[in-house]
């Protein structure tokens, strides 16, 4: 957050109060339209008429985000502070305060009981603005790890991406690769959003979806690689290891699955507090966690892959993609 101040000048908890606070300030403007609606300053009152808001919440609200450093007192009125506010960037703020504000509000029911509070992905499909916004956000990411996606995945003929969503990577692998053929796995609310792309590539003769759970669908056998992509976080352990098996038997001799994950530790001290909180969302939303190295590597053995390999990514730091041969 913008807002940088000394460290003992309150109470323990005070920043941590604020900053969630005005967390959710500036959530309530993003909802709002307010950094939309600011394509020139304006005061208070103009803006509130142009968002048909009230004179006075408005005022309070543009004072609380000029203190966090999001808008600035201009001659003329309130002014946005950061391109962002109005980019594609807000849309990743718009979907990770609607998980925090109206997701989490059962945590400690998770916590107590160990069981998800919410099912996340029919959470998602509740509301298909943020299942949008949570596909156009890895969708973002997919491009940014692209070049080390391409260079590090053994592809062949027949590629299979299961929970591969918006398709990016089937994408940007096929437009790499001209033999490869590749097939989707996702929910229906997500293979819509895949389809689209697909066709805007024009890629639809190469890569086909299956809409429907990959714990269930038949998986086909003998592909040359199977991706599992941000896949085994968002699942409890028995599960991972039950949908690895399916994996082996759906690969040629020799196919590779290759995973997408968040490495456990960062050196870094706030994307290693990403993971810590990250993992606890999982927890609370599907019954996973940013698992360790070690269990990944167990649940492969036990579904007859080898040693795998670890790439971490300089597209993406503190992730890694894994590699491991079937036998
Ligand atoms: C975190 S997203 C990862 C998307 C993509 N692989 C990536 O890394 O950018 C997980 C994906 O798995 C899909 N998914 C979740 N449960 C599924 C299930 N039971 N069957 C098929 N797809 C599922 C979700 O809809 C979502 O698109």
């Amino acid at each position: 957050m913008p807002l940088h101040l000394p460290p003992d000048d309150g109470p323990p908890s005070f920043h941590d109060m604020l900053a969630a606070a005005g967390y959710r300030a500036l959530a309530a403007g993003l909802r709002l339209g307010v950094f939309e609606a600011l394509d020139r300053p304006r005061s208070a009152g103009e803006l509130a008429a142009v968002l048909g808001t009230d004179p006075r919440g408005t005022e309070l609200l543009c004072q609380a985000l000029v203190s966090f450093g999001h808008l600035v007192v201009a001659d003329d009125g309130y002014a946005n502070a950061a391109d962002w506010l109005t980019g594609p960037y807000a849309e990743v703020e718009r979907f990770w305060s609607t998980v925090l504000f109206e997701s989490w509000e059962g945590l400690e029911e998770s916590v107590r009981t160990g069981k998800p509070f919410v099912d996340f992905y029919a959470w998602l499909a509740e509301r298909p603005e943020t299942l949008r916004r949570f596909q156009g956000m890895l969708s973002g990411h997919a491009d940014a790890i692209a070049p080390e996606v391409v260079s590090v995945v053994p592809v062949g003929s027949s590629l299979l991406d299961l929970g591969g969503g918006h398709a990016k990577h089937a994408i940007r692998l096929c437009a790499a690769h001209p033999a490869l053929h590749a097939t989707v796995v996702d929910l229906p609310e997500a293979v819509a959003v895949g389809e689209a792309a697909v066709a805007a590539a024009g890629l639809a003769d190469r890569i086909t979806f299956r809409a429907g759970d990959y714990d269930s669908l038949d998986l086909g056998s003998d592909h040359d690689v199977v991706l599992l992509f941000n896949v085994v976080h968002g699942r409890p352990p028995a599960a991972n290891e039950a949908l690895l098996a399916r994996v082996a038997a759906a690969l040629r001799p020799g196919g590779a699955v290759v995973l997408l994950e968040h490495d456990e530790h960062s050196p870094d001290r706030a994307a290693d507090a990403f993971a810590r909180v990250f993992g606890l969302n999982l927890f609370h939303g599907q019954g996973g966690q940013v698992y360790p190295a070690g269990a990944i590597a167990s649940w492969l053995a036990s579904a007859g892959f080898g040693e795998p390999s670890w790439h971490p990514l300089r597209s993406s730091p503190g992730q890694s993609l894994v590699v491991a041969r079937r036998g």
